[in-house]
């Protein structure tokens, strides 16, 4: 049998033999483009080059990319560990043809690799093709269907609508109608019961998506419209942890070789096994997920913290505790002791997780030992509202309770949704909703400065005198209030002043102003607003 080191190196092996370099996973941290957090497919970083805005050196490209798939329009997490072929962090590999070869080479690869030389079974493979859409101006695929019908029986290609067979990136960014390849991993007896076909892209947990060939076209912009790029691409992406379980012959993802020694330690750590029961299963995948997520997304740059994509490396973190905490009772911290194991697992391909294991294991035994103490106290809580709302024969969590758990306890929402999906509880989202936007507004209401009228004394202007002297003698011309967080300050404009007034960068003048017997300190407020003379 393959192991997963092997399946991945015969994938990049297979594609460099026919004229691709070879280039390394972005970060799966992006850092430079508003639209995304994660990398969330292998072509992201490829962008520039679909759009037409940069040239490849080799239009001819492979390689394995870190993904996450946790924010924005594609989302898993809430599958991730209740299914078993779902993941936070997972690698994608691909192959990518920058206006170079197109689909009849892109398919007739996929297929070879895939029954050649993985020997995935031809009978247990469909393929999937785009039906067009007449909303969008998008004709059926014919190129697609005329290659798959050279390799399969006709009642393996399945037409599939927008949804499944137009892939987008985002909400805007390149995109096109593309090819998917789905394998059935049933037993033969029910493969015989029902037929594979079927069940493709029908949520089964046997009958799953491996490979996606996508033929970029397309740029969707902003306002909505679609634009035909310059030139025609490929983009294809293959859930590695999904092609190691076909291969291995698995039925889930976790029984491969890609989590079994995470599993283990972690079995060794909490002294659960694996196997014992659903809900421990559950734990157990999801510890052996998250931390993967957690160890790489700290590892490209993204610590920890309480917005954007720090938000989410906490939130997953947090779900991972949690799980650990409360169904496999392990109420130390446990996340820092996986991380040697995944590294590990990545020391032939991502060698930098090994060479960071002690930064990674400090800031995230940190991390874990700061919600472990809020935890405590945030479970009694929920304790409590369980008892109240036995009392008054509810099931339902109201808004501002979800808040509280959310704002004093650190509970992210998606934590306070599984809690209450396990004790068969519901909460009111709406409520919680308005609660959440109510605090954001507070937030925005205390960083907002507001300003005053001016309060003109005379109709005089004001000159700088600051090149010749330090120090002047002169009136008010007007004042106003400054207010920010309940602070006050004043501006004031005098008819003659010494005060440079910050512009372009240099940083203002500061000094005093007396009045009679009275100084009044001056204070460089540029950074908040503009002053252009005093
Ligand atoms: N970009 C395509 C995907 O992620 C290949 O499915």
């Amino acid at each position: 049998m393959m192991t997963a080191k092997e399946i991945r190196q015969a994938f990049l092996d297979f594609f460099a033999a026919r004229g691709h370099d070879i280039v390394p996973s972005a970060p799966i941290v992006v850092k430079n483009d508003p639209t995304l957090m994660f990398n969330n497919a292998g072509m992201n970083q490829f962008k520039d080059y679909f759009l037409g805005n940069k040239t490849p050196k080799n239009p001819r490209i492979a390689d394995t990319q870190k993904c996450m798939r946790v924010s924005g329009k594609h989302n898993d997490l809430e599958d991730v560990g209740v299914d078993t072929y779902h993941h936070t962090m997972f690698e994608m590999l691909g192959n990518w043809s920058i206006s170079d070869y197109f689909k009849e080479e892109a398919i007739k690869w996929s297929w070879e690799l895939l029954t050649d030389v993985y020997h995935l079974p031809k009978d247990r493979l469909y393929a999937t093709v785009f039906e067009g859409d007449a909303k969008e101006g998008l004709p059926p695929a014919e190129v697609a269907l005329r290659e798959w019908r050279k390799l399969m029986p006709e009642n393996h290609i399945i037409y599939g609508n927008k949804k499944d067979n137009f892939w987008e990136m985002g909400d805007s960014g390149p995109c096109g109608p593309c090819s998917e390849i789905h394998i059935d991993l049933r037993p033969d007896d029910e493969r015989q019961a029902i037929p594979g076909e079927q069940l493709v892209n029908r949520d089964h947990p046997q009958v799953i998506e491996i490979w996606n060939n996508v033929f970029i076209q397309f740029n969707r912009k902003a306002d909505g419209s679609l634009e035909s790029l310059p030139a025609k691409h490929v983009d294809t992406g293959m859930g590695f942890e999904r092609l190691v379980r076909a291969v291995q012959g698995k039925s889930s993802n976790y029984d491969t070789d890609v989590f079994m020694p995470i599993i283990e330690r972690i079995a060794q750590i909490t002294g659960v096994p694996y196997g014992k029961s659903e809900p421990t299963d559950i734990a157990i995948r999801v510890l052996a997920d998250h931390i993967r997520a957690i160890v790489f997304t700290i590892n490209d740059g993204q610590l920890p913290s309480n917005n954007g994509a720090g938000y989410v490396v906490r939130r997953i973190l947090r779900r991972a505790v949690r799980y650990a905490f409360s169904t496999l009772q392990y109420k130390q911290p446990i996340l820092f002791q996986l991380v040697p194991t995944v590294a590990a697992q990545f020391t032939d391909i991502f060698p930098e997780v090994q060479a960071n294991q002690s930064f990674l294991q400090r800031v995230i035994l940190e991390e874990e030992n700061s919600f472990l103490r809020t935890l405590e106290s945030g479970l009694r809580k929920v304790a409590q509202i369980e008892e109240q709302l036995k009392a008054q024969n509810s099931t339902h969590i109201d808004g501002n309770t979800a808040f509280e758990l959310y704002d004093t306890y650190g509970f992210p929402a998606d934590l306070t949704r599984l809690i209450a999906r396990e004790k068969g509880l519901t909460i009111d989202e709406t409520e919680f909703a308005v609660a959440m936007a109510a605090q954001k507004e507070r937030a925005r209401a205390a960083a907002k400065i507001e300003t005053g009228d001016w309060h003109a004394l005379n109709d005089q202007q004001s000159e700088f005198v600051g090149y010749d002297t330090l120090e002047a003698y002169t009136t008010v011309v007007k004042y106003r209030e400054v207010a920010q967080k309940n602070k006050k300050q004043y501006q004031i404009v005098l008819a003659q002043t010494p005060f440079y007034g910050e512009s372009g960068g240099q940083v203002g003048d500061t000094g005093t102003l007396q009045f009679g017997n009275q100084t009044i300190k001056v204070v460089d407020t540029k950074k908040k607003t503009t002053l252009s003379y005093w």
